[in-house]
């Protein structure tokens, strides 16, 4: 009985030490779309913090996105903001078909998820250099729809299973496009980029650097999508579609093979991986610059070692590091503590436990 007591206070408090949760924010500004925004700010925010916004896949919620994605958690290690917006249209699916998504403060969802961004900027003095951007699905579609078209509101983005930006086109809000999803929607990089270039005419600044993540076994978004997704951006930032600068397998574990372009560009392909993608959330912290090196590097090597990165031990620089586990050391609560290619310390301090999140990530809770 006692003990039973206790353990209960004792979760009680641990409770009481993250009060952090996820909160609906009602007035962000204007939003004809309906779009609905909520937003997760650790209890240890940093001072002018980074934003991920993170953007989930139809028939999701801000919710679903929160728990099932390890962007909360990462948030509570790193200090940053989390900005999960939610689809007012019926399934759940983004507007990222009809022409308002491709216009720019046009009142579609694109536009909401702007105002979201501008939102917490401000309120929370953000880092406008480091807002980032994630999604999954209908959510990736989004993200490559919003790179194209707030450019300059966004540094690097992530796209887990989505299509080129345009490519999803019917003339209608949230509409289907089975051409797009099913990988004929085929042209070139040139034509790509345009299409992308045109949803802001006449803008020559900066873009975000893009990870492109698919799997080979997908079939709700086909597999095509992720070369004709390749094309757009490597079109837009001058890069050769056929020819990356490096093809580094089992990166950044297996089944995945990683083509790097440059600094702006990298693609992620996993072979025999379905449309129910992992998001690695240890790899997007790398490419955002949150933890290791930021992969917008001049040289391509960072790119090429992201494992090593992952890990304080940079001076390790090949690719092939075999992990390490440093002897007698403990992770702090929130660290992470396992998954493949992980070489950090692998035992949580007491009275935390090392939980499996996905095969690239486990952490102390
Ligand atoms: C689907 O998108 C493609 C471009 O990806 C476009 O050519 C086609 O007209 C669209 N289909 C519909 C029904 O709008
Ligand atoms: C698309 O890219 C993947 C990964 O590079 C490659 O294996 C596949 O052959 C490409 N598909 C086409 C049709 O080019």
């Amino acid at each position: 009985m006692k003990f039973s007591l206790t353990s209960g206070l004792l979760a009680a408090l641990a409770g009481l030490s993250s009060a952090a949760s996820l909160t609906q924010v009602s007035n962000f500004g204007s939003n004809p779309s309906g779009a609905r925004m909520y937003i997760y700010v650790p209890d240890r925010l940093a001072s002018n913090p980074a934003i991920v916004t993170a953007v989930h896949y139809c028939t999701g919620t801000a919710n679903a996105f929160y728990t099932g994605t390890p962007y909360a958690r990462l948030a509570d290690q790193h200090g940053f903001i989390v900005i999960y917006p939610e689809s007012p249209n019926s399934g759940g699916c983004w507007d990222v078909s009809s022409q308002a998504a491709y216009t720019r403060n046009s009142g579609s969802n694109s536009h909401a998820i702007a105002t979201m961004v501008n939102w917490a900027i401000s309120q929370y003095g953000a880092d406008r250099d480091r807002i980032f951007l994630a999604g999954t699905s209908s959510g990736a579609m989004m993200t490559n729809v919003l790179a194209a078209t707030y450019p300059d509101l966004f540094k690097a983005a992530s796209a887990y299973a989505g299509v080129p930006a345009g490519c999803f086109s019917t003339n209608s809000v949230a509409g289907w496009n089975s051409t797009c999803a099913n990988g004929q929607s085929i042209t070139t990089q040139e034509h790509w980029a345009q299409v992308a270039k045109n949803m802001y005419p006449g803008y020559d600044g900066p873009r975000p650097r893009m990870m492109i993540y698919h799997g080979s076994a997908d079939s709700t978004i086909y597999p095509r999508n992720f070369n004709e997704t390749m094309k757009q951006w490597a079109g837009v930032f001058g890069y050769t579609y056929g020819s990356p600068q490096q093809t580094l397998n089992n990166n950044p574990a297996a089944p995945y093979t990683k083509y790097v372009y440059g600094a702006n560009l990298v693609g992620v392909y996993g072979t025999g991986v379905t449309h129910d993608i992992p998001v690695n959330g240890a790899h997007d912290m790398e490419w955002f610059g949150i933890t290791g090196q930021p992969a917008a590097s001049s040289s391509p090597a960072p790119v090429a070692s992201s494992t090593t990165l992952a890990t304080s031990t940079r001076a390790a620089t090949s690719a092939a590091v075999t992990p390490t586990q440093p002897s007698g050391c403990t992770a702090a609560r929130w660290a992470q503590c396992g998954g493949q290619g992980f070489s950090g310390c692998t035992v949580c301090a007491s009275p935390y436990k090392c939980t499996f999140s996905n095969n690239w990530y486990s952490q102390c809770l």
